[in-house]
């Protein structure tokens, strides 16, 4: 077993890190990353890290996803080489989770590279949520835990939404069908699915068929990430031209590239929810936008994962569900 509890923060998302570090009521570690003039990383841990029970938050989005990887990588490598005792890579957003096949000819399946390379760097355990697909634990070969933000975005809408008999939660990409499923059960909603297509390679898409009905007052629409927001876009449109009145937003990881942010909250939308694994920066919030906090749950695992404790009861019995907290 190893010894003390540590949380080290990458760049990508410090603000996470800290919130994660506050509720388990320790500061975070304390370790230096940054790039020098050539453009290489460099990380060293300035504390002693020998047998201690290491955990490295760095979220996966934007920009500069690939230097964000790269970064992790180099701080797992750092933990190793200081003879930490365990090391488990925390990432809120796991990159690269849409290559995840060879669906056209000669492409590589970067979601299973990146995990090896995970493993390799250093990582015993990863902790992450709601991947692209539950699959993509498969990629990893060193164990871990994939947390979902989705009892989380229940306790969002359950005064408001359950049981009600005008609205319908919709789902604009088949892959989330089943979360979605549970979480329109939860609600006690009908749903409704879109089937859309992707164009090429452009991250452009397009709508093909909507499945059950969407003829309601009131939609949810909810997806596991908004990257350029237009599966979301369309389908807001679809909705609108058949008269819904009432729209609400909501995903796990608002990666929100470019405009995203900006085209949505002007569609006409009453409120786009999201979590907070992926940074928002202030330009891209504005009053339509929630952001739900889910450090105190990634929290919380952590600290059954160092006391050895079970994460499954996180997923399941509600006595150990944490109070919601909305920015
Ligand atoms: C499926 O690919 C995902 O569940 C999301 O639908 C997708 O990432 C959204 O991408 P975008 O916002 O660029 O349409």
């Amino acid at each position: 077993m190893p010894r003390g509890l540590s949380v080290y923060a990458g760049n990508a998302h410090p603000e996470f890190a800290n919130d994660v570090a506050e509720a388990l009521g320790i500061p975070l570690g304390r370790a230096d990353v940054f790039k020098f003039p050539n453009g290489e990383i460099f990380c060293q841990i300035k504390e002693n890290a020998r047998e201690h029970d290491v955990f490295v938050v760095q979220t996966m989005a934007g920009p500069t996803v690939s230097e964000q990887v790269m970064e992790l990588l180099i701080m797992l490598d750092a933990f190793k080489r200081a003879s930490a005792g365990r090391i488990t890579a925390v990432m809120p957003r796991f990159a690269y989770g849409r290559s995840d096949k060879k669906d056209q000819p000669r492409v590589p399946i970067t979601a299973r590279l990146v995990a090896d390379l995970v493993g390799t760097a250093g990582a015993d355990r990863f902790l992450t949520m709601d991947l692209h697909q539950g699959q993509i634990q498969g990629f990893f070969s060193i164990p871990g835990d994939e947390l979902t933000a989705f009892l989380t975005l229940v306790e969002y809408f359950q005064a408001d939404y359950a049981n009600r008999d005008d609205a319908v939660v919709v789902v604009p990409d088949l892959g989330f069908a089943k979360r979605g499923r549970n979480f329109a059960e939860r609600l006690r909603l009908p749903m409704a699915f879109i089937e859309k297509r992707r164009i090429g390679n452009t991250g452009e898409s397009q709508i093909v068929d909507i499945i059950g009905d969407i003829g309601y007052r009131r939609a949810i629409i909810i997806d596991d990430e908004i990257d350029t927001g237009m599966t979301v876009m369309n389908t807001i449109d679809a909705l609108q031209a058949r008269g819904v009145k009432d729209i609400v937003v909501a995903c796990v990881h608002a990666v929100l590239s470019g405009d995203a942010a900006a085209r949505l909250t002007a569609s006409g939308i009453r409120e786009l929810v999201a979590t907070d694994t992926v940074p928002l920066p202030q330009h891209k919030r504005n009053e339509k936008v929630r952001i739900l906090s889910v450090a105190p749950l990634f929290a919380e695992t952590i600290r059954r994962i160092h006391e050895g404790e079970s994460v499954g009861a996180l997923f399941t019995s509600p006595t150990v569900q944490l109070p919601l907290r909305v920015r």
